[in-house]
């Protein structure tokens, strides 16, 4: 008997994500002895809180099935920071808690009936959700002469041209972004709170990388768009917990509608997130004195290292950003395009695949954020250090003191290498 192949369409065709993919060739080429720079897998190096960990270990017999929206003490300590940073005023009953924020972002998509606005680039993640769907996608290209920002404008052009203006539509807003570390100034934020609020739009703030801004001035749109902005956020990347999988979204009362057919989708696969993260989640959700401190440490190394290695790709000719916040360059390697043609490379995937062969150095094509393929842009994470020897090093100076130039040569060697192999590549 042979079982025959019948897979839903939507799958067809969908392959491991690029990230998990770079990865698992860097691994095969470090088997055979090479030496890789992983700069494709964006988690963060730091260490959880120490009063985060311990309250985890504390809630360890936690063991009952909690409510599917979530911890009520939880919801509330997420409303509270949201409310505290000033970013929203949520109230705990409109906090959804999930397995990851992914996880959250794939059922808004399965239970909004409507298109999906993407900027481009955006995460990795976004597209293959609304395909999985069956969602129509609709892209609004930016340019690094945009700084690969989003603007009003752009926004409401897409809208004038859209032949039918009336239907339902839901924007993904990425700030400061994955993959080129961006954000938007409060301004820019009212003025596209406006154009999505003129046209019905609903919009998906993705906010993980919010308290990784590095003057920690991170700002919401929903302060201009309450009504229509629904808030991702999580404990992914600002307290180093990817691996525990919890993700919030805040909506408005407006929004209840979405809230409780995701919660109803949510009690039919995933019943609820694991109780002792939940609780654990909580002392992380307060803040405090302590996180707040780890917090500007953390931001500080994070913006030393952009800062150096932005200077060795721009020095080195390549186009490149200085981000706001998070841990990402958006690499352009358009200058170099005559050069990588001569070489057989035109596009960014034979561009990375070159790179990673030819250096070691593993990056991210642009294709994988939603460029257009012929471009030769890259996503760097320049997160592969030690990220607690670099926190307790860090913890040793005053906070309100610079870090010596020689921080990031000593601790977050290999990511400065990696950047001057990109730059040497180029110009071989
Ligand atoms: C922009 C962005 N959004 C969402 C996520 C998902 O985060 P999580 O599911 O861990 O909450 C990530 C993770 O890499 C991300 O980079």
């Amino acid at each position: 008997m042979s079982i025959p192949v019948s897979l839903n369409m939507n799958l067809r065709g969908i392959g491991q994500s690029a990230t998990l993919a770079i990865n698992e060739r860097s691994k095969a080429l470090r088997r055979e002895g090479r030496k890789i720079y992983g700069l494709g897998l964006g988690q963060s190096p730091f260490p959880i809180p120490q009063s985060v960990v311990d309250s985890l270990k504390m809630h360890a017999h936690e063991k009952d099935y909690l409510h599917v929206q979530g911890l009520p003490a939880l919801r509330t300590a997420v409303a509270e920071f949201h409310i505290k940073k000033d970013l929203a005023d949520i109230h705990p009953d409109q906090v959804l808690i999930g397995p990851g924020s992914k996880e959250l972002m794939f059922l808004l998509q399965l239970v909004f009936y409507g298109e999906i606005i993407l900027p481009s680039p955006s995460w990795v993640s976004y597209h293959p959700q609304a395909h999985i769907l069956g969602r129509p996608v609709r892209f609004i290209h930016t340019s690094f002469e945009d700084k690969w920002r989003l603007t009003a404008d752009m926004l409401e052009r897409h809208c004038a041209a859209d032949n039918d203006n009336t239907k339902p539509r839901l924007i993904i807003l990425n700030y400061p972004s994955n993959p080129d570390g961006g954000s938007y100034t409060a301004d820019e934020l009212e003025a596209i709170g406006f154009i999505a609020r003129k046209n019905n739009i609903i919009l998906l703030s993705d906010e993980i990388y919010g308290q990784l801004h590095f003057e920690g001035e991170h700002v919401s749109v929903s302060r201009y768009y309450p009504e229509g902005t629904i808030i991702s956020s999580g404990l992914s990347k600002w307290c180093g917990a990817g691996g525990w999988r919890l993700g919030t979204f805040s909506f408005p009362p407006q929004l209840s509608w979405l809230r409780e057919a995701m919660a109803a989708a949510a009690s039919e696969t995933y019943t609820s997130v694991s109780a002792p993260i939940q609780y654990a989640a909580i002392r992380a959700f307060k803040c405090g004195i302590n996180i707040e401190r780890y917090l500007w440490r953390v931001r500080k190394i994070l913006k030393a290292l952009a800062t150096d290695t932005v200077r060795i790709l721009q020095d080195g000719g390549v186009r490149v950003h200085m981000p706001d916040g998070a841990f990402y360059l958006f690499i352009d390697c358009t200058p170099f395009a005559e050069k990588l043609h001569a070489r057989n490379i035109h596009n960014s995937m034979d561009m990375c695949e070159a790179l990673l062969q030819e250096t070691g150095v593993a990056i991210l094509p642009g294709a994988a954020f939603n460029r257009p393929a012929n471009e030769f842009t890259a996503r760097l994470a320049t997160v592969n250090f030690d990220g607690a020897k670099a926190l307790a090093k860090c913890e040793t100076i005053p906070l309100d003191t610079p870090l010596p130039d020689s921080f990031t040569k000593t601790y977050c060697k290999e990511t400065l290498d990696a950047c001057k192999r990109i730059v040497k590549w180029l110009h071989d």
